[in-house]
């Protein structure tokens, strides 16, 4: 963890589209750009010390999005993937994908070798695709009546969850002006810390996480008590 006690860092990478809008290029070389940043900020984020990494890369609801964009985005993910593997050994990191890998077809195993490979490695990274946070309490319940539950406890919840190897987010970070949650972490935020930054995201850079690293410092947690 970093000195001021921050293990797991959240982030919800928004602002790519007008980024690239604001240049007048096409949302997808927002994406391009925001890949390259998402890459700079993890290393940065394990050089702090921070030791779990999430990123919400695309949701549930990005779907509906027009088809030439989703496939600008999947094409992204595939070239990330080809390479991960390599990324993730030389850099120590421990890959997990949050939500559901079915729409990815063939290279749903290939993530899923990947999370097997890179699974003892020192930093996690929580790359969350096609996630959702309702869809991924419902994928719990779900789990826990298939192994025979009649009533569940919050425990089981958790345990269930995607992210159910590692500690719940000590700041959930949101780039580009937005101060909404959009169905991320839902049931894992509810002690987070919340910091909103208008800077988009293909613009931020290791002094803006080291400005989260510092503000995390200045929040007193108090968890309901006194
Ligand atoms: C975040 O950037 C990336 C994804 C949701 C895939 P956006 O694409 O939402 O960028 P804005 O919010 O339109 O600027
Ligand atoms: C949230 O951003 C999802 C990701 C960053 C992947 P959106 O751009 O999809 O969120 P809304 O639509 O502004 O709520
Ligand atoms: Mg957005």
């Amino acid at each position: 963890m970093t000195e001021n006690g921050l293990e797991h860092i959240a982030f919800i990478m928004d602002g790519n589209g007008r980024w690239a809008k604001n240049r007048g290029l096409p949302r997808q070389a927002g994406h391009v750009a925001g890949a390259a940043t998402f890459k700079k900020v993890i290393e940065y984020c394990g050089s702090v010390g921070i030791t779990c990494v999430t990123v919400y890369a695309f949701s549930t609801e990005n779907w509906k999005r027009p088809a030439e964009e989703v496939s600008a985005i999947m094409k992204l993910f595939a070239e990330y993937l080809a390479e991960a593997e390599k990324f993730c050994m030389k850099k120590n990191i421990s890959i997990h994908f949050l939500g559901s890998k079915a729409p990815f077809g063939e290279y749903a195993a290939r993530m899923t070798a990947l999370e097997e490979k890179t699974k003892d490695l020192g930093l996690t990274l929580n790359l969350a695709l096609n996630y959702g946070g309702r869809d991924d309490i419902v994928h719990a319940v779900n789990k826990l009546i298939a192994e025979g539950k009649k009533e569940v406890t919050e425990d089981d919840i958790t345990s269930s969850l995607y992210t159910s190897h590692c500690p719940p987010p000590d700041l959930i970070v949101r780039t580009g002006a937005e101060k909404r949650i959009s169905n991320f972490l839902l049931w894992e935020c509810a002690y987070s810390e919340f910091y909103f930054s208008d800077v988009l995201w293909p613009d931020f850079d290791e002094k803006q996480v080291d400005l989260c690293v510092e503000e995390f410092g200045r929040r007193k947690r108090r968890y309901g008590g006194v």
